[in-house]
């Protein structure tokens, strides 16, 4: 496994690599890498020729105040890991490699990004969009890998994809978990252990609202309120959005149609945000009924 910093570096490995039909795969990160992210690598490296991941905190997703400064950052462990899952290419770039002086093309995604995580981290989305447009015009993957944690990533990346024709495959992957629940993220590493003794409230409180859903409550209310119930047994724990969208459209929805919809929170465990979701899935007679 190879790393790299110069995107002349990353081409000239890539470049190498070209014999017809082989295909890349590519994992984009933030690195502090979990499994969560091990899981993308594995899926990669099973449906994939060559695998090139990136590990790149990316300064314009994070807003004032936010946690770029002390985002958990280690590269040589980052490192470690992806050799022994097999990836070829680590591309690791400075910011200036990225966003070279003069840098003023910004990629947005109207509508999808305005509500959820978007509408409280403003120009969160639009950071996202642009690095992973340029990662992708770098590194030309036939398919990316992303977590369905990060739901409104996905869906927004997966439109960008589309509308600009970047020409990779999105492949969405399912969350991975810590024994308890709790969905992994670099930042689950900020919780107090009081903290992270109550976060795996989000993931039990989402269980019972989809448990609630598949069988047969249509009330979004009552669906939403064995989520709020859950959560607010910790004491430590503030809902700070919970909604049922269309998983591809993101738009509010009602059960009562009788299609699956996403549930989509974000949560403060005192002061770290964390984000989860689950699929809202109608019992069969419902979705029979509305046919
Ligand atoms: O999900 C992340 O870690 C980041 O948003 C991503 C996709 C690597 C872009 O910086």
């Amino acid at each position: 496994m190879r790393l790299v910093r110069l995107e002349e570096e990353l081409r000239e490995e890539t470049g190498a690599w070209g014999a017809p039909g082989t295909t890349l795969g590519f994992v984009p990160t933030m690195g502090a890498l979990h499994r969560g992210h091990i899981s993308l690598v594995q899926r990669a490296r099973v449906e994939c020729d060559r695998v090139v991941v990136s590990v790149f905190v990316n300064p314009t997703q994070f807003g004032p105040g936010e946690d770029l400064q002390r985002y958990p950052r280690n590269l040589e462990r980052d490192c470690g890991l992806l050799e022994s899952e097999g990836a070829d290419l680590v591309f690791a770039p400075e910011p200036g490699t990225i966003y070279p002086e003069g840098f003023s093309t910004f990629v947005e995604v109207a509508g999808l990004t305005s509500g959820l995580c978007g509408a409280s981290r403003p120009g969160h989305f639009r950071g996202v969009t642009t690095v992973c447009c340029v990662l992708f015009r770098m590194i030309e993957p036939d398919r990316s890998y992303f977590g369905e944690k990060d739901f409104q990533q996905l869906v927004v990346v997966r439109r960008m994809v589309s509308d600009l024709r970047l020409g990779t495959e999105i492949v969405a992957c399912p969350t991975v978990r810590e024994p308890d629940g709790l969905a992994m993220s670099s930042r689950n590493s900020y919780l107090s252990p009081e903290e992270r003794r109550q976060a795996p409230l989000i993931h039990r409180g989402l269980s019972r609202a989809a448990e609630a859903a598949r069988e047969g409550c249509t009330d979004l209310d009552e669906v939403k309120g064995c989520f709020m119930e859950t959560v607010s047994e910790g004491g430590l724990l503030s809902v700070s959005y919970l909604e049922a969208v269309d998983p591809s459209t993101l738009e509010s929805r009602s059960l009562s149609e009788g299609r699956p919809l996403r549930l989509l929170t974000a949560v403060y465990a005192g002061k770290t945000r964390l984000i989860d979701n689950v699929e809202l899935v109608p019992p069969a007679s419902l979705r029979r009924s509305r046919c």
